[in-house]
């Protein structure tokens, strides 16, 4: 929609440009002025396929630039993932060796508290 209405503005500047550049000329015939006409629809047709030419080109290197950019945002988006995977298993074996570390602990105060009896 974008894209039509750039065209379509491009479209009058080229016309407009090449009525404005054409240089008036005295009409000698009905020919001199159909030739200026058919010189005139042939420019604009040239113009036109080079614009048309310029706006393929850009849309393959559009195109192009967001193929790298959906492949960067795909390494990026694994690679955090595995990141966030890699913390959650430390986390998780973190955790587990504090549980088993003040379980441990409370054996030993127990043992303590028993030796500690003992002498009583
Ligand atoms: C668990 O205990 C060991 C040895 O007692 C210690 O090296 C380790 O740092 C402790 N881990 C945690 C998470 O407290
Ligand atoms: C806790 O750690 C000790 C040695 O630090 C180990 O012998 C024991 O099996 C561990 N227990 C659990 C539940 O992981």
């Amino acid at each position: 929609m974008m894209l039509q209405r750039v065209f379509v503005f491009l479209l009058m500047n080229i016309i407009q440009t090449t009525a404005a550049k054409e240089p008036w000329r005295p009409a000698c015939s009905r020919y001199d002025y159909e030739e200026r006409l058919l010189e005139r629809v042939i420019r604009n047709e040239l113009s036109m396929e080079t614009l048309l030419k310029e706006i393929h080109e850009t849309n393959v290197k559009i195109e192009s630039s967001l193929k790298i950019l959906e492949r960067a945002i795909y390494e990026v988006e694994t690679q955090l993932k595995s990141e966030i995977n890699k913390a959650k298993a430390y986390m998780s074996d973190a955790v587990a060796e504090m549980t088993n570390n003040s379980s441990m602990t409370a054996i030993q105060i127990k043992k303590e508290i028993e030796k500690l009896k003992g002498f009583y």
